[in-house]
């Protein structure tokens, strides 16, 4: 992509796209060039994610699923800080193609997340997503990506403001129903070139295995 106008223009269309299909094609047009454009927009997301997911998580041996790896930004940073048991997951075949190139995973997934994702329950210390929340996952993703970690795990996500009036009442939810022990919130940068903010959401998996 060339030009800021025209990656503004895909940004929002992505924001807004409602149907898997178009947003799968929209990440084939721009799996090539994806990390100079971000780049080039101050896109700070995966190092500010990954630092305060490796707070939650510090010991470099615990099996960490990034979810919506993309081209793989945050486990190229997870394996640069000396995490090695790093496994992902994405719907598009371009973008893990990219993330498969880095070397930094262990086993990688297509997988909708609107859809059941083919893993095993209780199977990770920790998750984390960046850059993937959106309005069409609805409760399905929380709990999907809840289903995939331990009990007592963690699960760190950012998402764009946009959307948090309705992460807010899902992680309510959670803590109501017993799903979750503990929960927090970050406001930080997003693209820092755009002046975007977004919130980092950590939750705690119960020990209690309520789900
Ligand atoms: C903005 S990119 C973020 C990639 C990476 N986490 C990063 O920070 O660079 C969003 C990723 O989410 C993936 N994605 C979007 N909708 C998805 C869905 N329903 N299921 C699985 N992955 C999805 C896209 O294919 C894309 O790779």
């Amino acid at each position: 992509m060339s030009n800021t106008d025209q990656l503004d223009a895909l940004i929002n269309q992505l924001v807004h796209a409602n149907d898997p299909e178009e947003v799968k094609v929209l990440y084939r047009q721009w799996a090539a060039t994806y990390d100079n454009d971000l780049d080039s927009f101050g896109y700070v997301a995966p190092q500010i994610g990954t630092a305060l997911f490796c707070q939650l998580l510090a010991d470099t041996d615990a099996k960490i699923h990034d979810a919506g790896c993309g081209t793989g930004l945050v486990g190229k940073l997870l394996h640069s800080l000396g995490y090695t048991n790093i496994d992902g997951s994405d719907f598009s075949a371009d973008m893990l193609k990219k993330a498969r190139d880095t070397g930094t995973y262990k086993h990688l997934l297509q997988a909708d997340y609107t859809q059941t994702i083919s893993l095993q329950s209780d199977t990770y210390h920790g998750v984390i997503s960046i850059g993937v929340y959106t309005k069409r996952f609805k409760q399905h993703f929380l709990g999907e990506m809840l289903r995939i970690i331990k009990p007592g795990g963690y699960l760190l996500f950012s998402c764009r403001p946009l959307y948090y009036e309705e992460v807010a009442n899902l992680v309510m939810q959670l803590h109501l129903d017993g799903s979750i022990e503990t929960s927090s919130v970050t406001e930080d940068d997003y693209m820092k070139g755009q002046g975007a903010k977004a919130f980092y959401v950590a939750l705690k998996k119960s020990t209690t295995n309520a789900l």
